[in-house]
C-alpha cells in the first residue's frame, strides 16, 4: 500500500486536462448491460472504479476491451449472474447494476452497495421506483434480489431528489413497457450524459436535465458510441486549487455552465476567473475573503466540493460556515483540518471555518474520496511534509492526481508505506 507524501508550498502553474466524469463513467458502464450490440464510451477517466466496474461486467460474460480512455463493451453474451458478494460490495455505483440487469433480464442479485461512508445512504427510491415498474424487491443477507415477470412503465414520484435513484429507475424504465414518468427527479449533469448514451442506444427519453422525466419503453437498443462529459467535481477540485495556492491554472476540458454555483463563490471570494467554451483560467486575488457555503442539489454547491472548499477557506480572512444538507456526517475531514493546524470545528450539520492559518505539514488519513481532496490541497498549501493514507479512496475517483499535479509544479509522490504503518491500520 501506498502513501502521498506532499511538500507544500510551491506555486502551481499551467495547464491541466480534466478527465471524464467520474458519477457519469460509473453509470454508464453498468448501461452498456441494455444494449444488444456493442458500445463504445470514449474519455473515461482512469480511476479504481471503472477498472472494478469493468470487472463487474466481465463477471456477468461481457467482453470488454479497453483502448487508451475508450472502452469497448460487447455486451451480448451477458447473463444475470447473481453477484451477492465481492466487488460490488466496494463501490456505491454497483447500484446501477440493479436497474440494467433488471432492465435487460427481468431479474438481478446485487448485494448492497458501498462506497464513501458520509451518513446514512439509504436506498429505498430506488427500490420504490423498481417496484412501481412491476419488480418485486426482497433484501436478503445483504443482498438486493430482483425479479419482474414484465416491467411497465409508471408514474414515480420521488420523495428525496436523487442522482442515483432518477438514474437506476431510467435504466430500468427504458425496457419497461408503456410510459413512465420520474417526479421530483435529480438533474445533475450526469443524468443528462446517461440519458444521451441511453437515446444513441435507442431509448426514447425526454426531460433529462429537469424535474420530469417521461421514458417511453421500446423493445430492444443497439450499440452505438457515446463521449462522456468532463468531470465537473475534478474540475472544481482544481478551481479550488487554482484560488489556493495557484499561479494562473489554465483547465481545459471543462464546462464552464456546470461549475457555476463554484465559480460564484470563488469570485465572491475575490478570485479572479475567466472562462471560454470549454475553458476556464483561475487565479487568486489580493486576498481571500471569508464565504458561507451550503450544498443543494443541482444546481446548487455540490455537496463533493464542500471538502475541498474547506480546505481553501482556513485561508480566507475571518469565519466561513459550510453547511451540508446532503450529507450529515460528511466532515470527518475536518479533524485531519486540525491535525494540520486549522482553526475548525463542526457543529451539527456545519463546520465554521476561521482563518487565515498557515496550515502545517501533518502525517493524515483520507476517510473518503473527497475528503481525500481537501487533505491534498491541505498538504499543497502547507509549510513542510504532509502524508496522507487512504489513497486507495483518492484512486477511486481522480485520475492521475499526482501526475497532474507534478505536471502544475507541485511536489507530490506515491511511497510505500511503512511496515508499523501497516499494521496500524490493521489494528484500526
Ligand atoms: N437518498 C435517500 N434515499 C435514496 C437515495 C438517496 O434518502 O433512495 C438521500 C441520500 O441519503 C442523500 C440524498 O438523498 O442524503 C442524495 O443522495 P443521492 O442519491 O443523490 O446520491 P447518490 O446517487 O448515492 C451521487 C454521487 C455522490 C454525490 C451525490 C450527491 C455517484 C456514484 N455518487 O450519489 O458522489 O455526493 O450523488 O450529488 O454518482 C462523490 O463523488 O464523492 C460522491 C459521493
Amino acid at each position: 500500500m501506498e502513501k502521498l507524501m506532499i511538500a507544500g508550498g510551491t506555486p502551481l502553474k499551467g495547464t491541466v486536462r480534466i478527465s471524464g466524469a467520474k458519477n457519469s463513467a460509473v453509470a454508464l458502464i453498468p448501461a452498456t448491460i441494455l444494449a444488444e450490440s456493442p458500445v463504445t464510451i470514449e474519455g473515461l477517466p482512469n480511476i479504481s472504479d471503472v477498472a472494478m466496474l469493468q470487472a463487474l461486467l466481465e463477471e456477468i460474460g461481457g467482453e470488454v476491451s479497453l483502448d487508451g480512455q475508450d472502452m469497448t463493451v460487447n455486451p451480448r453474451e451477458m447473463v444475470a449472474m447473481p453477484l451477492p458478494n465481492g466487488k460490488v460490495k466496494k463501490l456505491r455505483a454497483s447500484y446501477y447494476l440493479m436497474g440494467a440487469m433488471l432492465g435487460r433480464f427481468k431479474k438481478a442479485v446485487i448485494g448492497l452497495p458501498g462506497g464513501c461512508h458520509l451518513g446514512p445512504r439509504p436506498i429505498d427510491q430506488h427500490i420504490k421506483g423498481f417496484e412501481a415498474l412491476g419488480a418485486k424487491v426482497t433484501n436478503e443477507q445483504g443482498a438486493i434480489y430482483l425479479r419482474a415477470d414484465e416491467l411497465r412503465g409508471a408514474r414515480i414520484y420521488l420523495d428525496v431528489v436523487s442522482v442515483g435513484a432518477t438514474i437506476n429507475i431510467m435504466l430500468a424504465a427504458v425496457r419497461a413497457k408503456g410510459k413512465t414518468i420520474i417526479e421530483n427527479a435529480a438533474k445533475e449533469p450526469e443524468i443528462i450524459d446517461v440519458a444521451t448514451l441511453l437515446t444513441s442506444m435507442g431509448a426514447k427519453i425526454k426531460g433529462a436535465g429537469t424535474d420530469v422525466i417521461r421514458i417511453e419503453g421500446v423493445d430492444r437498443l443497439e450499440g452505438c458510441r457515446h463521449t462522456i462529459i468532463p468531470d465537473r467535481i475534478e474540475a472544481g477540485t482544481f478551481m479550488i486549487l487554482g484560488a489556493a495556492i495557484g499561479d494562473g491554472l489554465l483547465l481545459d476540458n471543462v464546462i464552464p455552465q456546470h461549475l457555476e454555483s463554484l465559480t460564484a463563490k470563488l469570485r465572491e471570494m475575490g478570485v479572479r476567473i475567466e472562462t471560454s467554451d470549454d475553458q476556464m483560467f483561475v487565479e487568486p486575488g489580493d486576498q481571500l475573503l471569508p464565504v458561507d457555503i451550503k450544498t443543494l442539489v443541482y444546481p446548487g454547491f455540490p455537496t463533493d466540493l464542500q471538502q475541498p472548499f474547506s480546505a481553501l477557506l482556513t485561508h480566507a480572512v475571518g469565519t466561513s460556515v459550510v453547511t451540508d444538507t446532503i450529507y450529515s456526517a460528511r466532515f470527518k475531514h475536518i479533524d485531519e483540518l486540525r491535525r494540520m493546524n486549522a482553526k475548525v470545528k463542526v457543529e451539527g450539520r456545519s463546520s465554521i471555518i476561521t482563518g487565515p492559518t498557515q496550515l502545517e505539514g501533518a502525517k493524515v488519513k483520507a476517510s473518503d474520496l473527497r475528503a481525500g481532496a481537501c487533505l491534498v490541497i491541505a498538504g499543497l498549501l502547507a509549510k513542510g511534509i504532509t502524508e496522507v493514507t487512504g489513497l486507495e479512496h483518492i484512486d477511486r475517483g481522480y485520475s492521475q492526481l499526482v501526475e497532474k499535479l507534478e505536471g502544475l509544479g507541485a511536489q507530490i509522490w506515491r511511497e510505500p508505506m511503512t511496515q508499523e504503518e501497516l499494521e496500524q491500520i490493521e489494528q484500526s
